[in-house]
């Protein structure tokens, strides 16, 4: 041990930039520690920003590797990183970031805040494989339209309690057929996968911020409630997006740069037609139309043709009219947790927040 800290062995050792030194960091915790907790001029503590800067590099990452499965040629109106540099660095790249994530993550020192966004990252990769295993077979297929008590049983194994109260979801088992029963228990589970995938980020990171604010048990739960359902909101409206860039790119097939004007203003490839994904606006053309949306969701829409048929079928039910109502009620339970907590410049500014992801174009 002594020779480790001899001069000579630090040549073969030499400190490294204090940001990759945990052990030179642990030295200086007590000095950290009151910087940490002090608030700044707009309110919010140094470990609070912090947080902020651990969910953006988790989700970051996440989007990194999301893009090299998905084969995504573009992200945020950009070149994605898969298509400029390869998947092994994109992949090597999301890497990094979580591992920097971690890092700062157990330096905020709060272990049911490392707990909770330890949690998160495991979700994250929960929801993208409950993304890649077709979500219909859990109630919507031949075998189980018949079984309502089967439904029921997949309906319960879907983590109903995460995502109760959606009128989509009504009505309630007692008064329901087999086949809205179906329909319910495929909608659950898509709103599960994108609890898990997407809005556990939010409602966990919020979850914390309360936390490491030393808010009540109360407030916390708002805090988790309102990062939820915001997080809810904005997957309807992701997929919502896909689902009119997808009809109005075919809309405009004739002249390939209207198409690449509607895919544009998106900013990344509308795909989920084509990668299979059952999305809410799917869902609700599959309840419009079983006979012909379920071979083709089945096969996860490989056959030729299969793309237009959908578009087409989403187009000619109420699909988008009932994803836009969805993520208005998800809009609508944010609100009405934030609304709980105490009146601030910040509560504003997450009211506004909740309208802009509601009604984002891209
Ligand atoms: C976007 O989905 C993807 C996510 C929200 C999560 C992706 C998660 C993983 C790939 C698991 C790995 C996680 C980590 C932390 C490394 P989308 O394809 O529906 O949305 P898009 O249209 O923006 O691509
Ligand atoms: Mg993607």
């Amino acid at each position: 041990m002594s020779s480790l800290t001899s001069p000579g062995a630090s040549a073969f050792f030499p400190p490294p930039n204090p940001e990759d030194a945990p052990y030179q960091l642990s030295q200086s915790y007590q000095a950290y520690d009151s910087a940490w907790m002090s608030r700044r001029r707009d309110g919010i503590t140094e470990a609070q920003r912090r947080l902020a800067e651990i969910t953006e590099m988790v989700h970051t990452a996440s989007l990194l590797h999301d893009d090299v499965i998905d084969e995504a040629l573009t992200r945020r109106g950009a070149p994605s990183a898969n298509s400029v540099f390869g998947n092994k660095v994109a992949v090597l790249g999301g890497d990094f970031l979580l591992a920097r994530a971690s890092v700062s993550l157990a330096r905020l020192r709060h272990p049911i805040v490392v707990e909770l966004i330890s949690t998160v990252i495991e979700h994250l990769v929960k929801g993208e494989i409950m993304q890649l295993k077709p979500s219909w077979t859990c109630a919507t297929n031949s075998s189980t339209r018949s079984s309502a008590a089967e439904v029921r049983a997949a309906e319960e194994a879907c983590d109903r309690p995460r995502v109760r109260g959606f009128s989509a979801l009504t009505p309630d088992s007692s008064s329901a057929t087999p086949s809205s029963l179906a329909f319910r228990a495929d909608l659950v589970h898509y709103l599960t996968k994108s609890y898990y995938k997407t809005a556990s980020l939010l409602a966990n990171s919020c979850r914390s911020a309360a936390l490491l604010g030393a808010h009540d048990a109360r407030a916390q739960a708002l805090a988790y409630e309102f990062g939820k359902q915001l997080g809810l909101c904005f997957q309807v409206v992701d997929d919502l997006l896909d689902a009119r860039a997808s009809a109005a790119a075919a809309a405009s097939s004739l002249s390939s740069s209207a198409a690449a004007a509607v895919l544009q203003q998106l900013g990344k490839p509308a795909n989920d037609l084509e990668s299979g994904a059952t999305t809410a606006p799917l869902l609700f053309a599959l309840r419009a139309f079983p006979d012909e949306a379920l071979p083709i969701l089945s096969r996860r829409g490989r056959a030729e043709g299969d793309a237009d048929t959908m578009r087409s079928l989403v187009a000619k039910s109420r699909a988008i009219e009932q994803t836009q109502r969805l993520a208005e009620e998800c809009a609508e339970a944010a609100l009405a947790a934030l609304l709980q907590l105490q009146p601030s410049k910040a509560q504003s500014a997450l009211v506004q927040l909740v309208h802009k992801v509601l009604t984002r174009q891209k």
